[in-house]
């Protein structure tokens, strides 16, 4: 019985699969530029004579990989130019790397897998099977039951359509039939899930403003993401889902396909993990994600790879982040942080600043660790800047 169950399941997802492939061969229209492309020798000269950039690129792009790379495509025609273009041309970048496509994780490992497993802090470039935890058994609790520093807690997810491209290739027509296919089972949702689909392309401007600045919304002012092709066509098959409390949300074709989100006030961990994972069990029944041994669920930026979940809660912390690092000229804050493999980032998401000493607190690793042990990370971490906060 259980046999024919699951025989069943891999024809309706091998159906799912050749259904999405072929889907993106028929919006595959020839190349409509947008995004302008710079050789890759261009790009290298202004990578290699800059002596003051810390990016991850720099450190691992050597004149020896850059060499062996810089003719490579993958089967779609990705190059090491659609990779880098945002780290050379943003010197500044914490990162500078994105995966041209799918592919590119292997065409260009030579340098991404170093990267990878840098900013991931693993030996090797390897994820194990998803593993959320047992839901019905799962107590991760509410890490500020008092309301005391835990403004808000949000937990978001990556994920990739199989058989589509990522920014620099999608097509005009691929990332609305995206968009369709999205929408579609996004309205199966029931119960607390349902909810409504917002285009941006027919949002009125003030709606946009007030979704963006009470944290729901993206906007499209990310220089880095500019670079790598991430706006390309914008708005066209962009938008926001969101269920009627607004606690579960979807964004469609910001940096990836799909980012699922799930959040409210406070800081009730357990309730915003379940309503998630909830969420994706019901949406991978209707959707096919791009998952791979080697990569987890495959993502865009190769920070994200992996379980690609960021915890966060938006928390006040004045004392720490005033308070001087004993280890040169950082804070209190940053040096908890990088012991607990936490990423502090400002109250309107990344590269922006902290208000009135309310910062967003997040897991840093998304690879090479379960989504439990993900998620337990960020708690046992914001649990120690809690602690260490109320000992200043
Ligand atoms: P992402 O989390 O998808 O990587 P950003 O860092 O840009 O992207 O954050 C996206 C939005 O989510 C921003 O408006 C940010 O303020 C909001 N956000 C992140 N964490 C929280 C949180 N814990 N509570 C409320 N809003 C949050
Ligand atoms: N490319 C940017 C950098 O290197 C962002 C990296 C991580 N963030 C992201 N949204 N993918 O700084």
């Amino acid at each position: 019985m259980y046999r024919r169950y699951l025989d069943q399941l891999n024809t309706q997802t091998t159906q799912l699969i050749s259904e999405q492939q072929q889907l993106a061969q028929k919006t595959k229209m020839s190349a409509e530029p947008e995004y302008k492309k710079i050789p890759v020798d261009e790009l290298w000269a202004k990578l290699s004579a800059a002596s003051d950039c810390k990016s991850l690129l720099k450190k691992h792009l050597t004149l020896e990989r850059y060499e062996a790379l810089k003719d490579k495509k993958t089967s779609i025609g990705g190059d090491l130019g659609d990779c880098i273009q945002s780290g050379c041309m943003n010197l500044d970048s914490g990162v500078g790397i994105y995966a041209c496509d799918p592919e590119g994780y292997d065409t260009f490992a030579l340098v991404l897998d170093e990267v990878i497993k840098d900013y991931h802090k693993v030996d090797k470039v390897w994820h194990p099977a998803p593993c959320f935890g047992d839901m019905d058994n799962l107590d991760l609790g509410d890490l500020d039951p008092n309301n005391e520093m835990i403004v808000s807690t949000r937990v978001r997810v990556g994920r990739s359509h199989t058989g589509f491209p990522f920014p620099p290739a999608a097509s005009k027509d691929q990332r609305k039939a995206m968009e369709k296919m999205t929408v579609e089972a996004l309205n199966t949702l029931e119960g607390e899930l349902k909810g409504k689909y917002f285009s941006l392309e027919t949002m009125n401007k003030e709606e946009e403003k007030q979704l963006i600045a009470d944290h729901f919304l993206f906007k499209n002012d990310d220089r880095f993401l500019r670079e790598a092709g991430g706006y390309n066509f914008w708005p066209v098959g962009r938008g926001i889902y969101f269920s009627e409390d607004k606690k579960f949300l979807t964004w469609i074709n910001e940096e990836d396909h799909l980012r699922f989100i799930s959040m409210q006030m406070g800081g009730d961990l357990g309730a915003v993990y379940k309503r998630l994972v909830k969420a994706l069990g019901k949406l991978s029944e209707k959707l096919k994600f791009a998952h791979n041994d080697k990569c987890g669920y495959v993502t865009f930026c190769p920070t994200n790879l992996g379980t690609t979940c960021r915890a966060s809660v938006h928390i006040k912390v004045p004392k720490l982040a005033a308070a001087p690092s004993t280890k040169g000229n950082k804070s209190k804050l940053e040096d908890i942080c990088a012991e607990y493999n936490l990423q502090p980032r400002g109250i309107h998401g990344e590269h922006t600043e902290s208000v009135g000493g309310v910062y967003d607190i997040s897991n840093k690793r998304r690879l090479g660790l379960s989504e439990l042990d993900a998620i337990m990370e960020m708690k046992n971490g914001i649990l120690e800047v809690m602690k260490a906060e109320k000992a200043l």
